[in-house]
């Protein structure tokens, strides 16, 4: 298959002309970018799995086009802790897992009963969106295990070949997925970190951790994700790399420093103004830089541990997990 790349209207019309025919699109995001297709079309679904070699138990997120979808998709349009979230966040980086409605197709939701929704904040995305008039469900456009794209040029390597369009809306603003919660008896269990903070969501409910144990909440929370195929270490604090004496010839990912040290041959500066939002959306593509290097090994310096640095270093975490 030939793998088109577009921006602007033509873009647009041209995404929403291929969902509407059953196929899947690449499309940006203010997070990452997504690879959606029709959502209440299974068959579409599958083709998102089959792209991006996703196993079929991991659910998948479901875009709105506008709010009254909200009631059609899930049994909790109604409460009033969902309601103040939504007026709050919505359109913008937050999902919310919700009693799922029998119209969501069980390939979707990976026969769970809650379903995953979200409504983006991205033009172009709500664009194509309006245009097609239907949910879609977009997870983000990277092959299953591998590092987000924040770029039209990381999905071309991710996925070229396999998907007929991607629609160009430069890079991602934010760079780090949506946090998700699931409300819970008054409660919010925070599945993913992400831009809207743990700190932010307190304001609306209590924050819980995910429930440890044998039931996956969210299967996406495997421990090895976001992975470049380079081993990747994380160090325990940004001192250490002045100090660190690897084996073999290592890339450093750093936080705000300037020089880089001598024991490492290539170096990533993610936020020379120390700014964890600046960090976050070079996160990703600072990421593939190192992985295209042929290094031995990538390590990494942890971001301050609170508000974005969370989702910041969830990710550094996921990278450096036993593969
Ligand atoms: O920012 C984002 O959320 C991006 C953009 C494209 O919207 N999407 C994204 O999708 O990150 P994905 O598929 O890469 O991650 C979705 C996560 C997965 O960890 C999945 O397991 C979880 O959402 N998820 C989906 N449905 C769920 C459900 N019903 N219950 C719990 N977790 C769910
Ligand atoms: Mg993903």
């Amino acid at each position: 298959m030939n793998t088109q790349l577009l921006e602007g209207v033509s873009g647009i019309e041209r995404a929403a002309e291929l969902l509407a025919a059953g196929q899947v699109v690449a499309l940006p995001t203010e997070t990452v970018y997504g690879l959606a297709g029709h959502a209440l079309d299974p068959e579409a679904a599958a083709r998102i799995f089959e792209a991006k070699e996703r196993p079929y138990f991991d659910p998948l997120i479901v875009h709105l086009p506008s709010l009254d979808w909200l009631d059609r998709l899930t049994d909790a349009a109604g409460d009033s802790l969902v309601q103040a979230l939504i007026r709050q966040y919505w359109p913008g980086p937050l999902t919310l897992v919700l009693p799922r409605r029998s119209i969501v197709p069980d390939i979707v939701t990976a026969g769970l009963d809650t379903v995953a929704v979200r409504m983006s904040a991205h033009p172009l995305f709500r664009a194509v969106l309006s245009r097609f008039g239907k949910p879609v469900a977009a997870p983000s456009a990277n092959r299953f295990g591998r590092i987000s794209p924040t770029a039209a040029a990381h999905v071309i390597e991710e996925l070229d070949g396999r998907i007929p369009l991607i629609l160009d809306g430069g890079p991602c603003a934010l760079g780090v997925e949506s946090t998700i919660v699931a409300p819970r008896d008054g409660a919010l269990c925070l599945l993913r970190a992400g831009p809207v903070t743990a700190g932010e969501l307190a304001a609306h409910a209590p924050i819980l951790a995910p429930p440890s144990g044998s039931t996956i909440q969210a299967p996406g929370q495997l421990r090895s994700h976001y992975a470049p195929r380079t081993p990747f270490r994380l160090l325990s604090s940004a001192a250490e790399s002045d100090t660190y004496e690897g084996p073999g010839r290592a890339g450093l990912l750093a936080w705000s420093r300037s020089v880089r040290p001598a024991q490492f041959a290539a170096m990533e500066v993610l936020t020379p103004r120390d700014d964890p939002r600046e960090a976050a959306a070079r996160l990703f593509a600072a990421m593939r830089r190192l992985d295209s290097l042929g290094l031995e090994l990538i390590v990494a310096e942890p971001p301050p541990p609170s508000g974005l640095g969370v989702a910041i270093m969830d990710r550094l975490r996921k990278a450096a997990a036993p593969r």
